[in-house]
């Protein structure tokens, strides 16, 4: 059990790669809060999964664009399970729209969730490690597409491959407080953000033909990734970007 008495909050927890990681987290011993921007049967089903694993875990809801709702996530966290050891900023949205119709509007809603958010959670958190003089371990998950073109994803694409320089920049600084920052690009993971592409058979086989393992992710597979980055296995990592992608950015 690499996580053992770590408390880890993870966003956008209630489906999907944060679920996954979630799962994966408690049982390698973390207790978990499964944060997502709506409390719902899905949350409810992550905790009653993580407390049948023997470990406790809360749902405390937050939309990760929103500064209050951080700053409220971690205060009950730390109230309900105490000091918060890790953070996964999972939380993340996509759409697709060619370069020339996007809006202002639409390049606003992806880039204040997918990198601001973030940002925001990465700065709270560590200005909460500092001020107690605690060390701790973010993870944040960026994208395949910060690696990789994809149609329709110029406003989505620049806020994954700014998360490798968000994580670069901020390990940088974080160092010395014992703090270590580092991102996932995962690929395709069947999840519900990508069922649309797993049930194409015109797209599907494209993309397959693209990974070199031959087949999607699963979510717990980008959990097992995150879990040796949280995990003191990692202890002299900081700073990088690994791509659990099954080979597909470099093929
Ligand atoms: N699935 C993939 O193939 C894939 C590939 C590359 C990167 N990613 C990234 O991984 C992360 C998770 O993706 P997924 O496939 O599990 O997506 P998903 O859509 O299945 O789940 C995302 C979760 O984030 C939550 N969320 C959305 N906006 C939020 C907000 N403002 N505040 C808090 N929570 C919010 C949603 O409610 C949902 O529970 C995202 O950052 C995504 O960009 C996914």
């Amino acid at each position: 059990m690499r996580l053992k008495g770590k408390i880890a909050v993870i966003t956008g927890a209630g489906q999907g790669i944060g679920r996954g990681v979630a799962e994966i987290f408690a049982e390698e011993g973390a207790d978990v809060v499964v944060s997502d921007l709506k409390l719902d049967s899905r949350t409810d089903e992550v905790v009653s999964t993580i407390t049948k694993l023997g470990r406790r875990a809360i749902a405390v809801q937050a939309d990760v664009s929103k500064r209050a709702d951080l700053d409220r996530l971690f205060d009950t966290a730390s109230e309900k399970l105490g000091p918060v050891n890790i953070l996964v900023n999972n939380a993340g949205i996509e759409t697709i729209v060619p370069f020339t119709e996007l809006t202002d509007q639409q390049w606003e809603d992806v880039t204040n969730v997918n990198l601001k958010g973030e940002w925001m959670a990465a700065q709270i958190f560590c200005k909460r490690l500092i001020a107690e003089g605690r060390p701790g371990c973010i993870i944040n998950i960026g994208s395949i597409q910060a690696g990789k073109v994809l149609p329709g994803r110029t406003h989505y694409a620049p806020s994954k491959l700014a998360i490798e320089a968000l994580t670069r920049n901020a390990s940088a600084e974080m160092g010395a407080h014992g703090i270590r920052i580092n991102c996932i690009h995962p690929g395709l993971i069947e999840t519900p953000m990508t069922d649309w592409v797993l049930k194409s058979p015109d797209i599907l086989p494209q993309v397959i033909a693209q990974i070199s393992l031959g087949r999607p992710g699963k979510p717990f597979e980008v959990g097992r990734a995150a879990a040796f980055l949280a995990s003191d296995d990692a202890g002299y990592i900081t700073g990088q970007a690994i791509y659990v992608d099954g080979g597909w950015v470099g093929k």
